[in-house]
């Protein structure tokens, strides 16, 4: 089990006059799927980037098991919105770059490389030039490429973002089926209410709040159960029927907007 803990974590960009993130702290344990929600410019990516250790904290501290995070490192793998993905290289390459980073010989990376594009189900891919790839397929590539350093956390971005919406709920299934397999604790940040509380086990709502003069505080925690029914084999048709899921749909939708004229 490992622990990545933000303990009242605010974020100052420089010249900025307000905090980016106020006061925000979360825990994410191996295996939880937090899901940090909320609107534009609510200080998200500036919180996930804390946690890949992109960004310092102003004060407050980020910690991977009681150690501080101090720079980016293996142990959490980042997916960014944009695939992100190297253009010259081929699909299995991208899949392998951590494993090459690490010194692992050529014909065990290629192996370990193919296992994980047959797991984001793009067995057959490898030897492609990425560019090849339609931009559903170049997500599962960087999905791969992030599991590849068998992170202990898997913090992610607006990972659909820019799919369509056929393909996104095919990436969500395999998104909780990734989860459920690996048992990494994700940290996963999304404009999609729906997908918020199909994925998450805890949904995190974030919200500017300019009257007092700061942004980015975290204003509601929503744990929610419809992942771990699919995981349970409930299929994903039957848990977005549920009147339980419309409710809690109402409820986050709320939340987010809360303080805003509708
Ligand atoms: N590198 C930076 N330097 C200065 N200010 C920044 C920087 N990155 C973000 N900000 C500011 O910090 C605030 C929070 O930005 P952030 O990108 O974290 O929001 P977000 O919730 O991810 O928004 P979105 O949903 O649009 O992606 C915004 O006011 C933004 O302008
Ligand atoms: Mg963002």
């Amino acid at each position: 089990m490992s622990l990545l803990e933000l303990d009242h974590v605010s974020v100052r960009y420089q010249n900025a006059v307000r905090d980016a993130v106020a006061d925000a702290s979360l825990r994410l344990s191996s295996g939880d799927f937090l899901v940090l929600t909320g609107r534009s410019g609510c200080g998200k990516t500036t919180l996930l980037n804390v946690a890949a250790g992109f960004v310092s904290p102003s004060s407050g501290m980020a910690r991977v098991d009681g150690q501080p995070i101090a720079a980016p490192g293996a142990d959490r793998a980042v997916v960014f919105q944009s695939d992100a993905l190297f253009p010259w290289a081929s699909v299995r390459e991208n899949v392998a770059f951590a494993l090459r980073m690490k010194g692992v010989p050529r014909r065990e990376r290629d192996r370990r490389a193919d296992a994980l594009l047959a797991r984001v189900k793009l067995s057959g891919f490898g030897d492609k030039p990425v560019w090849e790839l339609s931009g559903g397929m170049r997500q599962r590539v960087g999905l791969a490429r992030a599991l590849a350093a068998e992170p202990r956390f898997l913090l992610m971005d607006e990972p659909l973002g820019a799919l369509d919406a056929l393909t996104r709920e095919r990436m969500q299934t395999l998104l909780l089926d990734i989860w459920a397999e690996s048992g990494t604790g994700i940290l996963m940040v999304t404009h999609g209410i729906e997908e918020a509380l199909l994925l998450g086990t805890e949904v995190i709502v974030m919200t500017p709040n300019p009257d007092t003069g700061q942004q980015g505080r975290i204003t509601r925690r929503i744990p929610v159960s419809f992942g771990r029914r699919y995981r349970a084999g409930e299929p994903v048709r039957a848990i977005r029927a549920d009147p339980a899921f419309a409710a809690a749909r109402a409820e986050l939708a709320d939340a987010i907007f809360e303080g805003e004229l509708q």
